[in-house]
């Protein structure tokens, strides 16, 4: 049943009693909850996806995706149900459905331009299958204007004029590990759309999947602004934490103890905070907050140095992890040529099986450059796909030099130290995460260098 237009109440009357298909673009980390949690609530669902084997995994109620609560359980469920089916035709998925929804990756290319190519080529499929009253979404993350600017005339392509159809960004306002939680309402629904009837339609459609509800903006662009402003925050206080925090080292202050006190509530009753400063570290990863400052810098004209800024502070911190392996081992009369490096950590997050911009990487790549022996060890990786990262996969501590510790994953929290100092050849750790406990470590004869710890 097209539902682009009607009153709100029949949208959502429309959704939960089965008359609507809703067809899901990109069956990734982001897409595949969102199908599931459509499917759930009693859309006909169907998941697109250009991977054959994510597609045959989907329709045998298989999960592809890692590490996300109860997801596994709900796609079993709603594929039995026949709810949900998924297929690499995106055409005549686009033909059965009526409400057509984007999330495919949005990168950056080689000069950091954002790389478009997978929205484009979703939209260009669904113009292929659009019809009069379909409503489009978009929920990747995108530069500004890309709704209206890109998507639009790609639509128009399908032939029918701009009244025929709804468009609306909504943006996926989620994290890796909790996506069904923050779907279903950690947050409300940022919903923008090209008009006013978009807006309301979209509306309509997320009131009933998420608790917390929407928020309507003016415009699919002001939604897109949200979701990049949200990011280049987060960025821009990450790279003011770790340039304080290198300043704190310098002067000989501990950061922990300055960024604990100064975060502290001012207000018991409230909970108020005077200030709240993100946490310093190893380097900012995954698929989102590296990405989207770009998304911004390289679309508007207006200066954006202090955003820039940030970033290349952020982008430094690898590096800044390898100064601390050379100085530790130098403490230690070694050099970094030929010492046996093992990291610790390839997520950019732990307990989130990503690897995309991974500090990990430009630590891998400088070490090797002074001709370390690198070694990695993440427990959500496999050997070979570690491998593919130019370290050794690594299997234990014995003969190491140097543990440099990238993700705080759950279980480097519980290393017994004790252990590790019997099989180790020289006794170095840089934390890139505050997950060690520098007293307890340098008792037991380590050299304890960190990132935001005196
Ligand atoms: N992962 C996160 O934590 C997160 C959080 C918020 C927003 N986002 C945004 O969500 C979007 C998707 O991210 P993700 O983490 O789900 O990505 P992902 O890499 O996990 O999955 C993307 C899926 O899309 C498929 N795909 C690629 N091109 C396609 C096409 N043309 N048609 C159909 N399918 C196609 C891929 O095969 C893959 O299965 C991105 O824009 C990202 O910025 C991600």
């Amino acid at each position: 049943m097209k539902v682009y237009g009607l009153p709100e109440d029949e949208i959502k009357e429309a959704l939960v009693s089965g008359q609507v298909t809703v067809a899901v673009y990109g069956l990734g980390k982001m897409g595949l909850p969102l199908a599931c949690v459509f499917a759930q609530r009693g859309a006909r669902v169907v998941g697109v996806d250009i991977n054959p084997a994510v597609v045959a995994k989907v329709n045998q109620g298989i999960c592809p995706v890692e590490g996300e609560p109860g997801l596994p359980e709900l796609l079993k469920s709603v594929v039995a149900q026949k709810r949900l089916s998924a297929t690499t035709d995106g055409v005549s998925a686009a033909r059965e459905s009526d409400v057509l929804i984007i999330l495919v990756p949005t990168l950056l290319d080689q000069s950091k331009n954002p790389d478009l190519t997978a929205i484009v080529a979703a939209a260009e499929v669904i113009a292929g299958g659009l019809s009069c009253g379909d409503f489009v979404i978009l929920e990747s993350t995108v530069p500004p204007r890309t709704t209206r600017d890109v998507l639009l005339p790609i639509l128009k392509g399908s032939g029918l004029t701009e009244e025929e159809f709804g468009l609306a960004h909504c943006p996926e306002r989620t994290m890796s590990g909790r996506a069904i939680r923050d779907i279903c309402g950690s947050y409300p629904k940022v919903v923008g759309g090209v008009n006013q009837r978009s807006t309301a339609t979209a509306a309509a459609i997320y009131s009933v999947i998420n608790q917390k509800g929407v928020v309507r903006v003016s415009d699919a662009t002001t939604a897109e602004m949200v979701k990049i402003s949200e990011g280049i925050f987060r960025d821009v206080n990450i790279a003011l934490a770790n340039e304080l925090a290198l300043a704190c080292q310098d002067m000989g202050v501990n950061p922990e103890e300055v960024f604990h006190v100064a975060n502290e509530p001012y207000d018991e009753t409230s909970g108020r905070h005077h200030f709240n400063f993100h946490r310093p570290g190893a380097g900012v990863g995954g698929h989102c907050i590296p990405v989207y400052p770009y998304f911004l810098t390289k679309t508007t004209r207006t200066d954006t140095s202090l955003i820039m800024t940030a970033r290349r502070v952020n982008e430094a911190m690898p590096y800044r992890m390898v100064d601390l392996v050379v100085e530790g081992l130098n403490e230690i009369e070694k050099s970094v040529n030929g010492s046996k490096v093992l990291l610790l950590g390839l997520a950019f997050r732990g307990g989130v099986k990503e690897a995309r911009y991974s500090p990990a990487l430009p630590i891998i790549q400088k070490l090797k450059l002074l001709k370390a022996d690198v070694y990695l060890y993440d427990p959500l990786f496999e050997p070979e796909e570690i491998a593919e990262t130019g370290a050794r996969p690594g299997n234990g501590f014995a003969g190491m030099d140097c543990l440099v510790i990238v993700t705080d994953h759950p279980e480097f929290k519980d290393i017994n130290w004790e252990q590790v100092a019997l099989q180790m050849s020289s006794k170095v750790i840089v934390d890139g995460r505050q997950v060690v406990k520098p007293e307890e470590v340098k008792r037991l004869g380590f050299i304890y260098k960190g990132i935001g710890r005196l």
